[in-house]
């Protein structure tokens, strides 16, 4: 008898080291507890993180600086993460390496740009819009000489409200949205009067046939009032957005020559021109500035230039709110012969509050540890959790998360399903944690390449 062989799909769900933070843990009166939003302990420098995102969300930490120092794994970068869960999407983010800011050939022109992409701006703006849902809708197809198939010459739709209905007559541009969305009877679309453009909001709720067993679409109310109506639309875009709108027209405007240009460059000019509008808008109160968070890991690798640099940019009207992390204690700044706390100049440090983690206790490893194992779907009996936690404990707890996923594939191979403490130490066998790593290239001195 013919038989299929029905393989297990692969997986392929990433998750990053940190995909278990959900935010900071804290009560209402932003207390950290014991465990919270995937964080364990740490319970301090949680709470001060705290008062940070409040600080933010409130619009009171302009020219200041966060620096998060502690040993490495004890969670500034899990910190970080969770501060960005808890300022929402609404509040830009942005993160990126000391090592990727120095690896650049330039470092400014990086520094610069993720000023900016975190830096929002909150615009309002009044449109005049149709809105309803379809309760008809009809295209009008158009012959053209020199074209052999009909194309779409236009549409004639209907919309309703609670309270009124509609019909209207609209081009070929609109009619090729209308298509390509998919618009149907029972649709709740809006169409911006003056652009043209079309969104599909969502199927009106108890309208229109069900159309297959498992609906994707959003229900949405069928609006009330007139279709024809002005509405308040508020965005979030950021200075980065604007500086790209700004060079993409001057390079549409500088004509056949800017076509063989293979990058559109944002200038110093288009930055300034951004500013202006921005400045414009907000005195007019069309717009208000919400500033995010521009995260820098691993900040000792940056080199002197790259601090002044920051150091400038945390005085400017448009500063978003710097956080930075670093396991260095006294160390030279790059660039330079001086010694400094961090590695960071003086005056870089003078703007900026310090958040400490300190190592984990045993308890608190344990904890981390069953969270990690729990979100890699990794199986633990009680004794290979002890021995990771011993692992965690006595070289890094970095290197015991990491052994989550080899000692999986090892207890696979004697066919268990569940970790043991054998297969936790035959992954510790199998890989070095630095410590080991290190000791090798002693031993094997003489043999190495240098
Ligand atoms: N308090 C915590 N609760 C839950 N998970 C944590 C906690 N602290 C750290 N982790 C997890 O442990 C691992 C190491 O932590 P993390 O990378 O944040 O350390 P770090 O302080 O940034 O270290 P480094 O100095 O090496 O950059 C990560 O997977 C992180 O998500
Ligand atoms: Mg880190």
């Amino acid at each position: 008898m013919a038989s299929t062989e029905l393989k297990p799909a692969v997986r392929v769900v990433r998750r990053s080291i940190h995909s278990h933070i959900t935010g900071l843990g804290l009560d209402a009166q932003g207390r950290a507890k014991k465990i919270g939003g995937g964080l364990v302990g740490q319970e301090e420098a949680r709470e001060a993180a705290g008062v940070i995102v409040q600080l933010i969300k409130e619009g009171k930490l302009g020219g200041r600086g966060i620096l998060i120092v502690g040993p490495p794994g004890t969670g500034k970068t899990a910190i970080a993460i969770a501060i960005a869960k808890e300022l929402g999407e609404d509040t830009p983010f942005v993160a990126l390496s000391g090592s990727e800011i120095v690896g650049s050939p330039r470092k400014t022109e990086v520094l610069l740009q993720a000023l900016r992409k975190a830096m929002g701006v909150k615009v309002r703006e009044e449109r005049a819009v149709i809105e309803g849902v379809v309760t008809e809708i009809k295209y009008v197809k158009r012959q053209s000489p020199f074209y052999p198939y009909p194309t779409i010459g236009g549409a004639r739709i209907t919309l309703e409200t609670r309270d009124e209905s509609a019909s209207y007559t609209v081009g070929p541009e609109i009619a090729e949205q209308l298509l390509a969305l998919n618009v149907r009877k029972g649709d709740v679309i809006m169409i911006d009067v003056e652009t043209g453009a079309v969104r599909k909001l969502g199927k009106a709720s108890g309208r229109g046939e069900k159309r297959y067993d498992i609906e994707v679409e959003r229900e949405v109310e069928i609006p009330s009032g007139s279709v024809k109506k002005r509405k308040e639309f508020v965005r979030i875009l950021t200075l980065y957005d604007i500086d790209v709108s700004i060079a993409a027209r001057r390079v549409a405007f500088s004509g056949l020559l800017a076509l063989f240009e293979t990058e559109r460059e944002i200038g110093d000019e288009d930055r300034r021109h951004a500013n202006e509008i921005v400045k414009k808008m907000i005195d007019e109160g069309k717009a208000e500035l919400v500033p995010g968070v521009m995260f820098i890991d691993d900040a000792h690798m940056l080199d002197l230039e790259c601090y002044s640099f920051l150091t400038r940019a945390m005085e400017s009207d448009f500063a978003p709110i710097i956080v930075m992390a670093t396991n260095r204690g006294i160390t030279k700044i790059r660039g330079t012969d001086v010694e400094s706390p961090h590695g960071m100049p003086r005056d870089l440090l003078d703007r900026l509050l310090i958040i400490t983690t300190r190592p984990y206790t045993a308890e608190e490893i344990r904890e981390i540890i069953r969270i990690r194992a729990d979100e890699e779907d990794v199986p633990l009996s009680e004794r290979a959790l002890e021995a990771l936690t011993k692992i965690g404990l006595e070289r890094s707890l970095r290197y015991a998360v990491q052994l989550l996923e080899p000692a999986r594939i090892i207890a696979l191979r004697r066919k268990s399903a569940k970790v043991e403490d054998v297969d936790v130490y035959e992954a510790a066998r199998l890989f070095a944690d630095l410590k080991r790593s290190v000791e090798t290239i002693e031993k094997f001195k003489e043999l190495m390449m240098y």
